[in-house]
């Protein structure tokens, strides 16, 4: 059994592209339709009940596009509003907390830190995925919230981006975790920044492609692989030229146009 219906991937801006070429490496033959909130990025910034709100919106907009199966890219609507999102939607919604912390837990000798947005951090919903899986697991949490610019402005290893990763990560260098997660969209593309404050001996486990996995998974076992004609459509709220550069930046290869759309209410 096939099913050519798009496989919707949802974020809060474009940082959630990582995930899509994640998935899109893992899923060449799937079509992709992908929605960045860019008008109301940061969602990491924002209280919870406005992140459900306004997840619940972009994910009825893309309810409406027939798709098979929404990816929530984004780490702080993950963390905050996929128990809103699952009890919405009438096709499976996969977050990238769960995918993240099961990567974690299979590789932790019992010390995990966890990065994201202030809003993730605050959730503490990397904590419990994790101890719900392996009880005796540790965790420490951190938000980093000048990664996301840094990301952004495509310093992705450059000097600051090193010396803001050093002071951010001191809490975790120096052997006191042995696995950190990257729980946000942005910070996969600094993970060589990252990687060298903390050193050797630090896995760096990245939600995107935990979360690749789970979506092939997931399609295999409920029969909704693709037929084989793939394509990715890019739709975004705000069609900044600084948005089509950040693109561009994390999307290499053949540009693909960014469609301006609104949220109904
Ligand atoms: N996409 C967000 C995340 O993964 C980061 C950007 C934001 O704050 O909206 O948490």
């Amino acid at each position: 059994m096939t099913d050519a219906r798009p496989i919707a991937i949802f974020d809060s801006g474009i940082g959630g592209l990582t995930v899509l070429a994640a998935v899109r490496r893992r899923l060449p033959a799937e079509r992709f339709l992908y929605l960045g909130d860019t008008a109301r990025l940061p969602y990491g910034t924002k209280s919870a009940e406005t992140v459900v709100r306004y997840a619940a919106r972009a994910a009825s907009f893309l309810a409406g596009h027939g798709i098979k199966l929404l990816v929530v890219a984004c780490n702080t609507v993950s963390a905050s509003a996929l128990p809103a999102l699952e009890e919405a939607m009438d096709v499976p919604v996969v977050g990238v907390v769960t995918p993240g912390a099961r990567a974690a837990a299979a590789v932790t000798r019992g010390r995990v830190g966890v990065i994201g947005t202030e809003s993730t951090v605050a959730s503490g919903a990397y904590g419990r995925a994790l101890r719900a899986i392996r009880p005796e697991v540790e965790t420490v949490a951190r938000a980093c919230p000048l990664f996301v610019p840094l990301a952004e402005e495509g310093w992705w290893d450059h000097p600051i981006t090193r010396e803001v990763a050093a002071l951010y990560l001191e809490p975790f260098a120096g052997g006191r975790v042995d696995t950190l997660i990257l729980g946000c969209t942005h910070y996969p593309l600094l993970r060589p920044a990252i990687a060298a404050a903390l050193g050797d001996g630090v896995r760096l486990v990245d939600s995107a492609e935990a979360v690749a996995g789970e979506v092939a998974a997931l399609l295999a076992e409920a029969g909704l692989d693709a037929p084989g004609n793939g394509g990715v459509r890019l739709m975004v709220t705000d069609a900044a030229a600084r948005i089509a550069r950040i693109a561009g930046l994390i999307l290499p290869g053949a540009p693909v146009p960014l469609e301006l759309v609104d949220l109904p209410d």
